[in-house]
């Protein structure tokens, strides 16, 4: 089943360099809504949880290392079409490969390093999403 909603996290790169208002800046004039928003920070069991799909990669333990070194924005968002349109908005994993005008492209620096996390389907933005925030905090 479709869904209008999808789940964002401003990773721990982008909060340090400042960067949560310009980040929400751009997701707001895209036309997104925020209904759920929080700044936290992920404990290594968090985030191991979280990037479970990824655990056999080698890259796992940079990427626990990464999202657990300080706090990150964590989002829900609705608009039509939002787990797609948002994968455009932030643009491809890698900043090297990502459009002129996405999120990636303005303030990632690597692959690793990606400024912003953007759920890649309708069935994991609900799981994302009630990962971070109960039902009340929803809006
Ligand atoms: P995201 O797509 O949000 O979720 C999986 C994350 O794994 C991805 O962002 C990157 O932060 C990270 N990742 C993917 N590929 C690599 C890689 N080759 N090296 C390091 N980190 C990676």
């Amino acid at each position: 089943m479709a869904t209008n909603r999808t789940f964002t996290m401003i990773k721990p790169d982008a909060v340090e360099k400042g960067h949560i208002g310009g980040i929400l800046n751009m997701i707001t004039e895209a036309g997104f809504r925020i209904v759920a928003m929080k700044l936290t920070q992920l404990t290594k069991a968090d985030a191991e949880a979280f990037y479970a799909v990824h655990n056999e990669r080698p890259f796992f333990g940079e990427l626990v290392e990464f999202m657990t070194r300080g706090p990150i924005v964590a989002a829900i968002l609705e608009k039509d079409n939002a787990v797609e349109d948002f994968r455009t908005l932030i643009g491809a994993t890698n900043p090297e490969q990502a459009a002129e005008g996405t999120i990636r492209k303005k303030y990632a620096t690597s692959v690793g390093e990606n400024a912003v996390h953007g759920s890649d389907s309708d069935e994991n933005a609900a799981i994302e999403g009630a990962f971070h925030f109960a039902g009340r905090e929803q809006f």
